[in-house]
């Protein structure tokens, strides 16, 4: 029931514009060709880190990447929009200097620009590839005066403030990203799939089914890649999606109550969150960690979900991993029993997470009809990377759905794409530029 409305969903959200799944056009027009050259930036603003990136595509499904990573505080995350853009420009500053002088990296003569991609992972609708208005921020981030805006021309002025040698040659969302890189390398790739901070999903979709785009006048057996943003699914009405007490107490608890609702369900910002309110109401009702001072647990977002990776992967039969957690972060001890449930607690959220995910994919799937001829998934991000288990347990939900065909589904680690997608569009963007195709897009 859930693939079966969320497959009504995507639909709905190709239809018209506006729809709380928003299916954005991304101007990023069919697959790559594999022979993308060259010498690219890239700009990664996701989550929890700043990436900078110097990407040599060097063709055949080669590539080099040289990058640094920048922390960003929670101050940054809900300041004034133009400042964490100013932070961007000055990380990517530094990054250039840095790589340049003699003997660098990065080589620009007077006057010359270099390509510069931006994967910015929030919801933007885009009019063109270097253009995004923010929707709306998830994952937690608030900054003032930047929902309504085009991030694109923000960023740029940033830039301008910088001084820096660049253009602006794509504004992208990383599953769009994830989804060129992984093509890149694996050509039976036609999803892709970031299951991390966020949860969200690309393809590649027919002009000719995107009825909201028809005015533009493209010609009908060109493709474009759609940035699902499926983290929105059953937002605000929730009425596809089984809701614990706990994930109610989570939306309601968010800087966002009503949005984000599967994401909310799924990924790892929320899963971490999802236990300790388990654990809190079992303290509460006097049947956990009996007897002991249990502040430190009661503390909101004080159980990461890297926890629950390796709660759920403790190898030892007394669960000295259990122990070890709820000893360190928590100042807890804990019974056998105790520690068993909590494993027990764990693989239910993780599962869970897993099976939902697997109700995205076969949405997908069932509606570009990929199930006979079967098709990759490049999936990316800390849960799917690093959860133990998470990528089984989408295989067995895709069973659930579609039977002993789904194996013609196979996900796989995808491409780094935020870094080496976001370059590759910047190729193929320039590429599309130069031969005159749709050249205001
Ligand atoms: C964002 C998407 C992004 C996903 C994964 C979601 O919260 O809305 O744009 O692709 O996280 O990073």
């Amino acid at each position: 029931m859930i693939t079966h409305s969320f497959r009504e969903t995507l639909d709905g959200g190709l239809e018209k514009t506006g729809q709380v799944v928003p299916m954005i056009p991304t101007f990023v027009f069919g697959w790559p060709s594999g022979d993308e050259l060259g010498d690219y930036l890239a700009i990664d603003l996701g989550g929890t880190n700043l990436r900078v990136c110097l990407v040599n595509l060097q063709g055949k499904g080669k590539f080099e990447v040289t990058q640094s990573k920048y922390r960003l505080s929670e101050e940054q995350k809900q300041d004034d929009g133009q400042k964490l853009f100013d932070f961007c420009a000055e990380s990517l500053k530094t990054f250039i200097d840095s790589n340049s002088g003699e003997g660098g990296l990065i080589q620009v003569s007077p006057g010359q620009k270099l390509p510069l991609g931006f994967t910015f992972s929030y919801p933007c609708k885009q009019d063109r590839i270097d253009h995004g208005v923010l929707i709306r921020w998830t994952k937690g981030f608030g900054a003032a005066n930047t929902e309504g805006e085009d991030v694109a021309a923000m960023f740029q002025k940033s830039l301008e403030k910088f001084e820096l040698p660049v253009t602006l040659t794509a504004l992208i969302n990383d599953t769009t990203g994830t989804l060129i890189a992984s093509r890149y390398v694996n050509p039976t790739t036609k999803i892709a799939c970031i299951f991390g901070t966020g949860c969200n999903a690309a393809y590649m979709e027919h002009i000719k089914d995107i009825p909201k785009i028809k005015d533009l006048g493209l010609p009908d057996n060109v493709d474009m890649a759609i940035n699902c943003e499926w983290g929105a699914f059953d937002s605000f009405e929730h009425e596809h999606l089984p809701r614990s007490k706990y994930d109610v107490i989570i939306d309601e608890a968010s800087n966002k109550p009503g949005e984000q609702a599967f994401e909310k369900l799924i990924s790892g910002r929320y899963l971490g969150e999802i236990m300790r309110l388990v654990i809190c109401e079992l303290i509460d009702d006097g049947i956990l960690f009996l007897g002991q001072n249990t502040y430190k647990v009661e503390v909101a977002n004080a159980l990461d979900t890297a926890l629950l990776s390796l709660m759920e992967s403790d190898p030892t039969d007394e669960l000295l991993m259990i122990i070890g957690i709820f000893s360190h972060f928590f100042a807890l001890e804990t019974t056998l029993a105790e520690r068993q449930f909590l494993r027990a607690i764990a693989r239910l959220i993780g599962r869970r997470a897993a099976r939902l995910s697997a109700c995205g994919i076969g949405a997908l799937v069932g509606k570009m009809g990929y199930l006979e001829d079967g098709c990759a998934v490049g999936c990316d991000g800390s849960l799917y990377n690093k959860y133990p288990g998470f990528a089984g347990r989408i295989h067995e939900g895709l069973i659930d759905i579609f039977g002993e065909k789904a194996s013609n589904i196979r996900t796989h680690h995808a491409e780094d794409g935020s870094g080496v997608g976001s370059a590759i569009i910047a190729a193929m963007t320039k590429a599309r530029k130069d031969a005159g195709l749709y050249v205001n897009l």
